[in-house]
């Protein structure tokens, strides 16, 4: 079980007990608040008993400052004074943060010897008296109103991320999965050559594709307006050249760009170019400015959200067996003469989480793109739902997210890109807003997307700029099972 993060969490545990131990293994020194530590900071050293009120008023403020700011803080003293307890708890429920009690169980032979053997041992009544106060503590902790009171056995062994290098072997059909979505491209050197090395990383690490973003100008969320931004089916057309397996499409193409008898062409040619291997992630389009800069209408949202629902329509129509004319709902073509063929079925993932949009997604389209948090969630329930309500199978579609994971490969690592990557953002609602973690945290946090019907992550990971760093990504291509 994983401990919520950002939190509170307050160790309590006799010397010798391996609080500093538990703390080290599992967080960043600089989330850890130690009074041995800030005693060797005000005073000769760590067990420089005179220095103690001066370490604890230091400690009290650093704890005060970190819980404010909504950073986690590890408190590593014995943990045995009940008022202190109090005083951080109120501070971190003031701040909202969770709070998480450790017990560090270790019995009282194992500290005994381990003081012994120390420089500075804390005489041995001493040591009975905090061993005497920490089951005490351990007796309170349930009524002081912690999340989570935790009892760490002495045999607990550190928890280390473990990083699955073998990919998974059944990894589902088509696009269920995690799909990397590629939204920054370098701006020097070889951009096939980038290309290749991140598609070969992706195919490595056991991913289930790759999505390219269809902008005109790069997006300020993701980068400065003279960064490169790739045509997407010319892309898509080299990836598919120096791939075998991946899943191949873009998240999302807006259909305000290209008329979609285009966009079908050119996804029909990309499927038969890959062996069937590519997607359609369409949406309506949002972003004014590109459209004024390449000289193309930008209709109202209305008039967009028609378009898409006519565009999937056609597209449809223009990939079913045939030539024969076609005369639908909202669209009619004299002939549906499109060669060649799509491999299969070209699934299209309709982009955006608006009523509309969901609709559109249940009733012409194999799935939904929405955002991964809470409120994305809710969407996947109704568009399910919705899809259900067409007396459609749930299992035909999918119930996509777009997921924007900070990932580190350790928890400094995670800590150094948030600092680098969060601008004038706070870093705790930075590091909050991407779920910084490692590829470990991010697989289950994936894996619980999964068991609320989620079937396909888009993930575009913050900063991703190297094929080590899709690699890397390797522990979330199981987490859809
Ligand atoms: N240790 C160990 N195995 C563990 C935990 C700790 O061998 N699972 C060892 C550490 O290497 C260290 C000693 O036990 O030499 C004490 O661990 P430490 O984490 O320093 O204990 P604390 O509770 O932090 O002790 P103190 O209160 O004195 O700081
Ligand atoms: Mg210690």
């Amino acid at each position: 079980m994983r401990l919520p993060d950002p939190a509170l969490v307050v160790l309590v545990g006799a010397s010798g007990s391996g609080k500093s131990t538990w703390a080290t293994a599992r967080y960043r020194a600089a989330e850890i608040v130690s009074s041995d530590a800030l005693r060797g900071v005000v005073g000769s050293g760590e067990h420089d008993l005179d220095a103690s009120a001066d370490a604890f008023t230091m400690l009290e403020q650093v704890v005060a400052a970190r819980l404010g700011r909504g950073l986690t803080t590890v408190v590593d003293t014995l943990g045995t004074d009940a008022a202190r307890r109090r005083r951080w708890l109120d501070a971190a429920r003031a701040a909202g943060l969770p709070t998480v009690a450790v017990v560090l169980a270790t019995p009282a032979a194992v500290c005994r010897s381990r003081n012994a053997a120390r420089d500075r041992p804390v005489p041995a009544r001493v040591l009975t008296s905090q061993l005497a106060g920490v089951a005490a503590a351990a007796t309170q902790l349930p009524a002081e109103g912690w999340h989570v009171v935790r009892v760490a056995p002495e045999e607990t062994a550190p928890e280390r991320d473990e990083v699955v290098t073998e990919p998974p072997l059944d990894r589902g059909t088509g696009l269920r999965g995690v799909v990397l979505q590629l939204s920054r491209f370098p701006a020097e050197g070889d951009l096939l050559a980038w290309l290749r090395d991140v598609a070969d990383a992706a195919e490595a690490a056991g991913l289930a594709g790759i999505a390219l973003m269809d902008h005109l100008i790069q997006i300020p969320q993701v980068g400065r307006a003279w960064d490169p931004i790739p045509e997407p089916w010319v892309t898509l057309g080299a990836l598919a050249a120096s791939t075998t397996r991946l899943q191949l499409g873009t998240l999302v193409t807006p259909v305000t760009f290209r008329e979609p008898g285009i966009t079908a062409k050119a996804a029909a040619t990309l499927s038969a170019l890959s062996g069937g291997r590519a997607f359609v992630g369409v949406g309506a389009g949002w972003w004014e400015r590109e459209h004024a800069a390449y000289g193309l209408g930008f209709p109202s949202g209305r008039e967009r959200l028609d378009a898409l629902e006519r565009g999937v329509e056609l597209m449809r129509a223009l990939w079913a067996p045939g030539t024969k004319p076609y005369a639908g709902r909202r669209v009619s073509l004299p002939e549906t003469t499109s060669y060649p063929r799509p491999v299969g079925r070209i699934p299209v993932i309709v982009g955006g989480g608006g009523v509309r949009s969901l609709r559109i997604a249940a009733r012409l389209g194999d799935g939904c793109n929405v955002p991964s948090d809470d409120n994305g969630l809710a969407k996947v329930e109704h568009y399910l739902e919705l899809v259900r309500a067409q007396g459609r199978d749930v299992s035909e579609v999918h119930a996509t997210v777009l997921d924007l994971p900070l990932v580190g490969s350790d928890r400094d690592d995670v800590w150094a890109r948030v600092e680098r990557h969060r601008g004038r953002t706070a870093a705790a609602a930075f590091a909050a807003g991407h779920h910084a973690g490692t590829a470990a945290e991010h697989a289950d946090r994936l894996a619980r997307l999964a068991e609320r019907g989620v079937t396909t992550a888009f993930v575009a990971p913050v900063g991703l700029a190297t094929a080590d760093e899709v690699f890397a990504l390797a522990p979330l291509a199981s987490a859809f099972g």
